[in-house]
């Protein structure tokens, strides 16, 4: 295996005692499961967004999948995204049988961009799902006269961004529903994890519902106080069984709930980096001020511009490659990059709207010009995490302007 200088990354963040405690401390309580420190992360993730409501959930994938449940997406319906994402971002809407309208992004932030989107509109159109690439936010208020002007729902997947702001507001508060993931790699972990934040009190309780399996919908109490030849038990009233049960359905219109829930393990590691989640989010904006400094000025390399607005939390750290200055293509900047550096490239990421699944569909090379000419020529994500060291971030530097030199023939 490969020992890099700087691999792409380890755990994001450098845990320590606190988070120890935090967990040594769960695991003597009572229960390990649906207790008080699950309810405490999401009462301090809901104040530190702004947010009424935040559930915590397993994943930011199952929290997206509460999403698409709560807004009752499914067949015919039609959701406009961006291409520039992780995968995952489309699955719900792909196993609910949404039909999925890529639009194009802006080449610098990576971000959908709002002309493209509302190109796309028809009248099956039902709700819109931005992502935060890399930490920093969407253009929103665009998007969001769109929403309003067509009636559509706002669905943000902040994975990338807790923390992060627009216009001064935390996202995930903007649109209906915000969806956050504490993966190991995120800019705060709860190892796996993540959260469904809304402000509507009718999402919320749903949500609520849907993340724990329960069911939803037109619930009918049975009539009869018998089961068979059986009366009601008497643990008719233990909640489980009543909801398994009691209950007859008035008509098929009901949605079945699902185990979404975070552990209070995950919750006791979350209230600890919770703590620290702007403290993190400074240090990567340190780190990135670092290597804009170092590469500013290189031939051949950009860097993202600067929005005052909507300022990033540098989940990833993106510079863009000029192939026709620097007299090679990307690929051999990155395999240098990698193999004489020691830098470890991992691209985030592949337009979306060019994996099997989407092209079996009819999603086509050219769909989304922008995205596939950034990806393909110009976009490069260097490692970032808040425990890079000096001499890492040096070296950051220092290899790219070194791999930029020995490819425009300034070196051998
Ligand atoms: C944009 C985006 N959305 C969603 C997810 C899924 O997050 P999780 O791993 O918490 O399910 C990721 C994971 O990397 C992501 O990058």
């Amino acid at each position: 295996m490969t020992q890099y200088v700087v691999p792409y990354a380890g755990v994001s963040n450098p845990l320590g005692a606190d988070e120890i405690n935090a967990v040594t401390d769960a695991l003597t309580r009572d229960t390990l499961a649906m207790g008080p420190l699950g309810r405490e992360f999401e009462r301090r993730f809901a104040d530190l967004l702004g947010a009424r409501h935040a559930q915590a959930t397993s994943s930011c994938t199952t929290a997206l999948f509460l999403a698409a449940q709560v807004l009752e997406l499914g067949p015919g319906d039609e959701v406009i995204t961006t291409p520039q994402t992780f995968w995952v971002t489309t699955w719900p809407l792909q196993a609910r049988g949404c039909t999925i309208r890529f639009a194009d992004i802006d080449p610098d932030s990576l971000n959908l961009d709002p002309d493209s989107v509302e190109a796309l509109v028809t009248p099956r159109t039902k709700s819109i799902w931005v992502v935060h690439h890399g930490g920093r936010a969407v253009d929103l208020d665009p998007i969001m006269a769109i929403a309003t002007k067509y009636g559509l729902s706002v669905v943000e997947d902040c994975a990338h961004a807790p923390g992060a702001t627009y216009k001064g507001r935390r996202v995930g508060t903007i649109g209906d529903i915000g969806c956050f993931s504490f993966h190991s790699l995120k800019n705060m972990t709860t190892g796996e994890g993540g959260a469904f934040v809304t402000n509507d009190d009718a999402y919320a309780e749903k949500a609520r519902e849907l993340g724990t399996i329960h069911t939803w919908g037109a619930l009918v109490e049975r009539d009869s106080d018998r089961i068979g030849p059986y009366r009601q038990p008497a643990y008719y009233r233990d909640p489980h069984v009543r909801s398994a049960f009691s209950k007859s359905y008035r008509d098929d219109r009901y949605l079945i709930g699902n185990n979404y829930r975070m552990s209070e393990i995950s919750a006791a590691l979350g209230l600890a980096q919770l703590a620290k989640l702007d403290q993190l989010n400074a240090r990567r904006q340190e780190i990135a001020r670092r290597l804009d400094d170092g590469l500013t000025g290189v031939p051949g390399i950009t860097l993202q511009r600067a929005r005052p607005e909507a300022p990033s939390v540098y989940h990833l750290y993106t510079i863009f490659y000029d192939a026709a200055v620097v007299g090679a293509p990307k690929d051999d900047f990155i395999k240098l990059l990698e193999q004489v550096e020691g830098i470890e490239i991992v691209l985030r990421y592949f337009p979306i709207h060019l994996l099997p699944e989407f092209r079996a569909l009819g999603h086509r090379f050219g769909e989304c010009p922008v995205a596939e000419k950034v990806y393909f020529e110009q976009q490069i994500q260097l490692p970032i995490y808040t425990h890079l060291t000096e001499d890492q971030i040096n070296h950051l530097i220092t290899g790219v302007r070194r791999t930029a030199d020995t490819l425009s023939g300034k070196k051998p």
